[in-house]
């Protein structure tokens, strides 16, 4: 649906503006009231990556995350480097935290992710058989799921499983997983999950879909050939996340992209956007230039998904430039810091805040 038709579709089921907010969000206060972010009533859920050290000890964090999201999830936490030091200890301190602060604030929480090629401990390596590497990966999400269950409604099962120049004989990414158990631990991951809390929406994330590139094209055909595998063989499945770690100097793929989420959705898949950020190494140095590329190429990626089918949730993979991943790869050559996402480093909404906002707030 576009989203011109779902809020037009909504508006003429004959409800005032605020009785229709009321019903996206039930129980959010009356128009006029002050309201947090997670009272705030939108079309598309809005969130965020959070840093849990961070939202504990900077008051202006926490508040930027209350002010602005209705949905969070953890930059870390729930990865296997965080939750397993080794290979008997499972550590849900970060998450824990988390959704305690989430529950507290009226948010839903994700779950961030359960088989990646990153963020592994070295303990894993020694993962030695496709025995032992399908114990371990049960254990694991029948343990993390388990804990949470009932509590994150969505997870990122499988993370960034298509190679970066995938091929029809190569499609999948090396990892530990891939590498003990072929393809079929995508398939065991979905399933796992599924039977632990049959309630959860599970998600496929990936990322570098969006531009008119060969890569892009081959990873948009990759994905949608594992899609399609999975849905042929009735594996438990119900959202794509598209990343949309944006680099700021290509252009999108508009109808690439819309093809794309069009044969999402005729697989009665939801889509998401997961980690939005807007990658600015070879921008411009104006900070006004670079704002407003950075948020027209948001717009171009954002208009591409919601022209066709309006995403379940937006999250930004932050949501200051105080504190981004972008400069652990892509530092500026003129040494100016990184402005990828919607607000500045003293937390004052920037373009791109603008545009989230467009697409997310049900329009007065
Ligand atoms: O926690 C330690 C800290 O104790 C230490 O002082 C510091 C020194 O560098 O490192 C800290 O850990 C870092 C952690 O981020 C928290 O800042 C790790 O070294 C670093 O590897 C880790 O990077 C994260 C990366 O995933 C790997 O897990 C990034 O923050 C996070 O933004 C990034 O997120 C990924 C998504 O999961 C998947 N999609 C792409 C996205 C961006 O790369």
């Amino acid at each position: 649906m576009r989203r011109r038709e779902f809020v037009v579709g909504a508006l003429g089921a004959g409800l005032a503006a605020s009785n229709v907010l009321d019903s996206i969000i039930p129980g959010a206060p009356a128009a006029g009231g002050t309201a947090s972010a997670s009272q705030l009533r939108t079309a598309i859920p809005f969130g965020a990556a959070v840093r849990v050290d961070y939202l504990a000890d900077q008051f202006d964090y926490k508040t930027a995350i209350l002010e602005h999201c209705q949905m969070v999830v953890g930059e870390g936490g729930l990865k296997w480097i965080d939750l397993r030091p080794t290979r008997d200890d499972f550590v849900f301190d970060q998450p824990d935290r988390l959704i305690a602060f989430a529950e507290a604030n009226g948010m839903k929480m994700r779950g961030h992710t359960l088989a990646w090629y990153g963020a592994m401990p070295d303990w894993t390596q020694q993962i030695a058989s496709e025995a032992e590497a399908e114990g371990e990966l049960v254990r694991h999400i029948e343990m993390v799921v388990g804990r949470y269950k009932g509590r994150i409604p969505s997870w990122d099962v499988i993370n960034e499983a298509i190679a970066d120049h995938p091929t029809p004989d190569s499609p999948y990414r090396e990892s530990i997983w891939q590498q003990r158990l072929g393809k079929r631990f995508v398939e065991l991951s979905l399933r796992t999950a599924a039977a632990v809390d049959p309630d959860v929406q599970l998600v496929i994330n990936d990322y570098a879909i969006e531009n008119p590139t060969g890569q892009c094209r081959a990873k948009r055909e990759a994905l949608l050939n594992m899609l399609r595998d999975l849905k042929d063989r009735d594996v438990p499945l119900h959202a794509v996340g598209i990343q949309g770690h944006l680099l700021g100097d290509q252009e999108i793929d508009k109808d690439g992209l819309s093809r794309f989420v069009e044969a999402v959705a005729a697989m009665d898949l939801e889509v998401l956007v997961t980690e939005l950020d807007v990658i600015d190494n070879k921008l411009p140095a104006s900070t006004y230039d670079r704002d407003q590329i950075a948020a027209a190429t948001a717009n171009d990626f954002l208009r591409a998904i919601c022209d066709v089918k309006r995403p379940g949730a937006i999250l930004t993979w932050g949501i200051t430039d105080r504190y981004t991943w972008v400069p652990m790869w892509f530092t500026r050559d003129d040494g100016k810091p990184n402005r990828p996402l919607p607000l500045d480093v003293n937390y004052r909404p920037k373009a791109l805040m603008q545009v989230i906002e467009e697409y997310t707030r049900v329009p007065a």
